[in-house]
């Protein structure tokens, strides 16, 4: 045991000094960062894997307004491929594999697809060979037993383009004809690509989107660290999964170290990000097991009771500042996980070192949030809870065996360390986005701070006593 009781400080506890500036608007703040090692994101956001949080709906406006989400694993394989395929797929200016169907197929096959895949059109192939299209609208009013080849747009009817046109010809050419999708045939007449309208429109809509090489959304997902995670982490590779995030309570383990230095040296290239950890030897440890980036966090969720059960944590800003003396020597980013409540706390994480937000509770009771809207006194609400709370164990898919993966619990006795809550119904994440963002400009611009590692130089904390607190809020007024 330690003699001396060090002192450790929250978000609240402290206030940033102004700082001489010479942005001439809040707009010249670059917000770009580093998520891992090798993924850079425009804004410092991060959605945590939570089942009321991030699955592909969440995952793709995170990634379009600039940061990345990560797909939660409280659901079985091929329902978590299936949404990391789905935000790769969003945004996909060339679509390497579209979905095909035989013309052989009855109508009710197509609908299916269309439906399963959220599509509106499917590329009629026969052994390889572009045979037509078939849409929505094709097949609307028609019996469910016809035929694929019947209703379709036959080849002969379709523009199709080269594989190697660029995205303004292609522009050109659906403008031109008035068509929304954009078959791609080599000379063999294989069908080798898709390009739609959409695409390309939703492409400019986000010019500040996370994007892979091929131009797709960015796209993370979690996996644990118990039996299968490396089938988990295989087949999520096998889908183009950007990172890998090991998301496991207490990180700083030596389950945690191996499953780390496992997937370096099975799949070498791929982004891993390790945590949670709230001390310099947890950082040092991941970084030297190979992780890319690690999460900084024990305690702060505003749905986690870890403290109060276990007795263990460390207040959010200085676990962030202590595990950045370490990750800076080790040049690895971190990413400061929960306990996010106004715009001002995402900019004093990243002036203490982190170098992306990780948020459940801001981002839990949005439109891209799973789960419904729920009315209670006549005001609206969504679910948000701990995956470490008890009905989350209870609740979902492969309970038995997925969900006791969580971390170090090896039996069926289960002290629950998060709660489930209410949270109010937001609308869109990005309205939210918007807010934070805006914040964090602004702060930036206090701070004399045009990039955000220059808001990591210029930071100067103050601590604040309760007065000064209470003097921050709003105060004296009437509310509305
Ligand atoms: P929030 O943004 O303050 O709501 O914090 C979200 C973070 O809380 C997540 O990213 C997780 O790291 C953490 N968390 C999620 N579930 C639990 C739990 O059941 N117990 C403790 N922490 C949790």
């Amino acid at each position: 045991m330690n003699g001396e009781i060090p002192y450790a400080l929250t978000f609240d506890d402290v206030l940033l000094l102004p700082r001489r500036s010479s942005l001439k608007s809040r707009k010249e703040a670059n917000t770009q960062t580093q998520f891992t090692k090798k993924i850079v994101l425009n804004i410092p956001l991060v959605s945590s894997p939570m089942d009321t949080v991030t699955e592909d709906k969440m995952a793709i406006t995170i990634a379009r307004k600039g940061g990345i989400g990560v797909i939660h694993r409280y659901i079985p394989i091929e329902k978590q491929i299936e949404m990391v395929k789905r935000v790769k797929r969003a945004e996909n200016i060339v679509i390497d594999e579209p979905y095909r169907i035989s013309p052989d197929e009855r109508i009710s096959v197509a609908k299916e697809m269309m439906e399963k895949y959220g599509v509106s059109g499917l590329m009629v192939v026969r052994g390889g060979e572009l045979v037509g299209i078939i849409t929505h609208r094709d097949i609307q009013f028609e019996t469910d037993s016809r035929r694929v080849y019947e209703v379709m747009t036959p080849k002969k009817r379709l523009i199709t383009a080269k594989p190697n046109i660029s995205i303004d010809e292609a522009k050109d050419i659906l403008r031109q004809h008035k068509i929304e999708k954009l078959p791609l045939v080599d000379d063999s007449g294989k069908l080798v690509g898709l390009i739609t309208a959409i695409d390309i429109i939703k492409r400019e809509m986000y010019p500040e989107a996370a994007r892979d090489r091929k131009g797709r959304l960015l796209v993370a997902a979690a996996v644990g660290v118990r039996e299968g995670y490396l089938k988990r982490v295989k087949e999520l590779l096998e889908v183009d999964v950007d990172a890998i995030v090991i998301d496991v309570a207490h990180g700083h383990m030596d389950l945690v170290i191996n499953a780390i230095k496992q997937i370096k040296r099975i799949y070498g290239d791929i982004e891993v990000v390790g945590g949670n950890v709230a001390t310099p030897e947890g950082v040092e440890d991941l970084a030297s097991a190979g992780a890319d980036s690690v999460r900084v966090g024990i305690g702060p969720g505003s749905i986690c009771t870890t403290r109060i059960v276990t007795g263990v944590g460390v207040p959010q800003l200085t676990a962030i500042m202590k595990c950045y003396e370490k990750a800076k020597a080790m040049d690895i980013p971190l990413i400061a996980d929960g306990g996010i409540r106004f715009p001002g706390d995402v900019v004093k994480a990243l002036a203490a070192g982190a170098s992306t937000i990780m948020i459940g509770r801001l981002f839990a009771g949005t439109d891209e949030s799973p789960g419904s809207i729920i009315l209670r006194n006549g005001r609206r609400y969504k679910i948000y809870r701990g995956m470490a709370s008890f009905y989350a164990r209870l609740g979902k898919e492969e309970a038995e065996r997925e969900m006791l993966e969580l971390d170090d619990i090896t039996d069926y006795a289960f002290t629950a360390e998060g709660v489930e809550a209410f949270v109010e119904y937001r609308g869109s994440v990005e309205e939210v986005v918007n807010r934070l963002i805006s914040g964090l400009r602004a702060g930036m611009s206090y701070l004399g701070a045009k990039t955000i590692s220059e808001l990591r130089r210029n930071a100067m904390f103050i601590r604040i006593s309760d007065a000064g607190w209470r003097e921050s809020l709003p105060h004296d007024i009437e509310m509305e």
